[in-house]
């Protein structure tokens, strides 16, 4: 319950340990058949970060605080094939899972996002051509909600909701 997507974040960085430590908690997600599909690429230099920044949508302008921000990527036939179902998508939740927990654990913040450029983002990045991006994740303290901007703000200030178990659950049979 503690875990949320907020979008205040300070520009306060965040320790090489602790950084470490969430890419760790990554590292030891499970996986399909433990193939693991996932690659981080970290942006956390000042340039690095500048050139990520251009590549996300306009609602996503948030971002640009977050002293990290991590491209977590995946080729599409890389979990495994059972069901043919894109087992690698679910390799890639579980690890950002992970990561978002391990975030709330060390008093930090993450928000996973899909609203950038893939291709910008791939070129700037040189990330292969069999990757995908699946989602950026920005990780750091959150800070003063009342410094965003009013369309932001408001979304802070909603209850976080999900539908009722009783929407969701089938027991003994669907
Ligand atoms: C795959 C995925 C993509 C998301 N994309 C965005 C995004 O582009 N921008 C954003 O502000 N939030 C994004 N979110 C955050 C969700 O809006 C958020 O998880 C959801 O509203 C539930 O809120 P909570 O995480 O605080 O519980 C994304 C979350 C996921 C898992």
């Amino acid at each position: 319950m503690k875990r949320h997507s907020g979008r205040a974040y300070t520009n306060r960085p965040i320790s090489e340990e602790m950084l470490h430590s969430i890419l760790e908690a990554g590292r030891w997600a499970p996986s399909c058949s433990n193939t693991q599909a996932w690659n981080f690429v970290v942006l956390k230099d000042k340039e690095s970060l500048s050139k990520g920044h251009e590549h996300l949508s306009k609602g996503n302008a948030w971002g640009k605080a977050a002293p990290v921000m991590i491209l977590v990527t995946a080729k599409e036939d890389g979990g495994c094939p059972s069901h043919g179902l894109p087992y690698f998508a679910m390799d890639v939740g579980l690890t950002v899972q992970n990561m978002l927990l391990q975030a709330v654990h060390l008093g930090l913040m993450g928000h996973p996002t899909a609203g950038w450029n893939e291709a910008g983002l791939k070129e700037a990045f040189g990330i292969p051509d069999d990757q995908r991006i699946v989602t950026v994740v920005f990780f750091g303290y959150e800070g003063d909600f009342d410094k965003l901007d009013e369309r932001n703000r408001e979304k802070e200030k909603n209850p976080r909701k999900r539908r009722e178990l009783s929407e969701i659950v089938h027991w003994n049979g669907w």
